[in-house]
């Protein structure tokens, strides 16, 4: 099995609206993600296991904090580290560029993406009131500090 990390580019695109439009309630569009694969502060990757676009993660970077705005996997492969291992390559790509913090925010009801975070090393920080526009719930605001997560994974 063949199983490789890709800067997103436009080729990429339709792949990921696929996996999108099943993942979310409100999925983004091709016109966001072409603008999001030409911006200097966006970081997206693929991961593409064999020739098929298996997860991908959106994500805008300015100076010390990273906002992971997109991640999912493919349903049928879900639960084989494949946003695990997307996950840690965005953080060491921006640990580089002085990112301290990445933040992300959860609809309240999706158990599995924070369950995901948490294992990640995210840590809770506080609750948007009514953040999302298309059903009012609430989002969690999660946020993993770098310096810590590295510093754990190295004594591991
Ligand atoms: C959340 C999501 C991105 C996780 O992707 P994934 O590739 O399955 O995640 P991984 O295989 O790297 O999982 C890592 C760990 O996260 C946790 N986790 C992931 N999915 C889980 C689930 N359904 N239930 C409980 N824990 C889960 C587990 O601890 C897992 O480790 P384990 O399999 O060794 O127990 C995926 O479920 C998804 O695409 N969901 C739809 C889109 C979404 O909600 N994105 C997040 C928006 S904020």
């Amino acid at each position: 099995m063949r199983v490789c990390i890709e800067k997103m580019e436009a080729k990429h695109i339709d792949a990921v609206l696929e996996i999108e439009k099943a993942s979310f309630p409100s999925p983004w569009t091709k016109a966001i993600y072409t603008q999001e694969v030409g911006q200097e502060y966006s970081n997206c990757f693929v991961i593409i296991v064999d020739d098929d676009l298996a997860a991908y993660i959106s994500s805008w970077s300015v100076l010390d904090e990273c906002t992971i705005n997109k991640i999912a996997c493919r349903s049928d492969l879900r639960r084989r580290g494949y946003s695990t291992m997307l996950l840690n390559h965005l953080i060491n790509k921006v640990c580089g560029n002085s990112v301290k913090y990445i933040f992300i925010e959860v609809r309240e009801s999706n158990d599995r993406a924070r369950a995901f975070y948490k294992k990640s090393g995210f840590a809770k920080k506080g609750i948007r009131k009514s953040y999302y526009s298309d059903t009012k719930e609430d989002a969690i605001l999660m946020s993993l500090d770098i310096e810590n997560f590295l510093s754990v994974s190295n004594n591991r």
